[in-house]
């Protein structure tokens, strides 16, 4: 199959309108969409990415009556949510409605639904004229797509379009929150942060983010976000520089606050913001380069660091 890159809204969508792939920007990430209604579509997303039957897909809108087309009731507390946080890097779960194709939400009962907050998307999303279920538009497992070029490396010739945007400006995935309970659930850490949503809900939970979220936030168990290279994760630079063995002496890398100037890939990062944006790129150029081990200085888990911490926890463990 032939992959068109175009930055032309038009072709893009046409794409989804035949019941064909198109990877699309957003401002977390890369998404491999598909229209919602179309369940053939959907299913091609699993092949593609290979991604296990158990993990159902995020369905991106770009309006208020899209998410009236998937869900059974807008809940008080996913009310809120969209009134202070929606366009953004924030995903909603509500109780789906029967349209709704089973493959979308891999069996759930409750359907995943965001708003991103990028002109394009939100453009790519209007002349689709439907909902589209997108995870991240990498190959399962690997650290997820953070430019189109990341999407193309993965995807090129399995897929009909790539939407051109630009890099993703947060660099990591959505937050995603359970609006199904009268108390909102943090089934995973993202850039709206915890102190955020305390800000409208004071009560709300962080689910254990570990393996037991996998009933609720099925994605969480897997594998993820991890590169070829073994990740370990360390205080500072100083501590990576006693735990590189002579024999990886040459072929380590580092990314964090310091640089060290002996590895052969470091990335120096200037605050977490920056740290979130960078990360899953440089995971990708240690693997072109065939580093061994990547060093990964750990942060504080507050604010974006939280999300960064679970995301930086997955790779090393897995
Ligand atoms: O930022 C993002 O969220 C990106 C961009 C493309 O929007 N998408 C993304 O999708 O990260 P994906 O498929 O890689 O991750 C979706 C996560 C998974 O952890 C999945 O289990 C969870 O959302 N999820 C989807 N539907 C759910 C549901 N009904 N209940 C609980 N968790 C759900
Ligand atoms: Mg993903």
């Amino acid at each position: 199959m032939k992959t068109v890159v175009t930055s032309s809204i038009k072709t893009a969508s046409s794409f989804i309108k035949s019941g064909e792939l198109v990877g699309m920007p957003t401002e977390t990430v890369y998404g491999l969409g598909a229209n919602v209604f179309d369940e053939d579509a959907v299913k091609k997303i699993f092949e593609v990415k290979k991604r296990p039957a158990d993990n159902p897909l995020i369905v991106h809108v770009s309006t208020y009556e899209q998410i009236e087309q998937l869900v059974n009731r807008i809940t008080p507390n996913a009310e809120k949510i969209i009134k202070n946080f929606f366009p953004g890097p924030i995903t909603i779960v509500l109780k789906k409605n029967e349209v709704i194709s089973n493959f979308v939400t891999a069996g759930l009962d409750t359907i995943a639904v965001r708003m991103p907050n990028l002109e394009i998307t939100k453009n790519f999303i209007d002349a689709c004229g439907v909902p589209v279920a997108a995870p991240s538009a990498n190959i399962s497992g690997s650290p997820s797509p953070t430019s189109w070029q990341h999407v193309y490396d993965d995807l090129n010739g399995k897929i009909s379009c790539i939407l051109k945007g630009p890099k993703c400006k947060v660099g990591i995935e959505s937050t995603v929150v359970d609006c199904t309970s009268s108390i909102p659930v943090i089934l995973r850490p993202g850039s709206v942060s915890v102190d955020d949503l305390r800000t409208i809900f004071p009560k709300v939970k962080i689910s254990p983010l570990s393996q037991n979220v996998r009933v609720k936030s099925p994605g969480m168990k897997y594998k993820h976000y991890s590169p070829k290279a073994k990740v370990i994760l360390v205080e500072n630079s100083e501590e990576a520089l006693k735990r590189v063995s002579n024999s990886e002496k040459k072929n380590f890398a580092f990314i964090g606050f310091e640089k060290i100037s002996s590895a052969r890939q470091s990335k120096i990062v200037n605050s977490p913001n920056d740290y979130a944006h960078k990360l899953f790129s440089f995971f990708r150029s240690c693997d072109e380069a065939g580093i061994e081990i990547i060093f990964c200085q750990k942060i504080e888990e507050e604010g974006i660091g939280l999300a960064l911490m679970n995301r930086l926890q997955k790779a090393a463990h897995s």
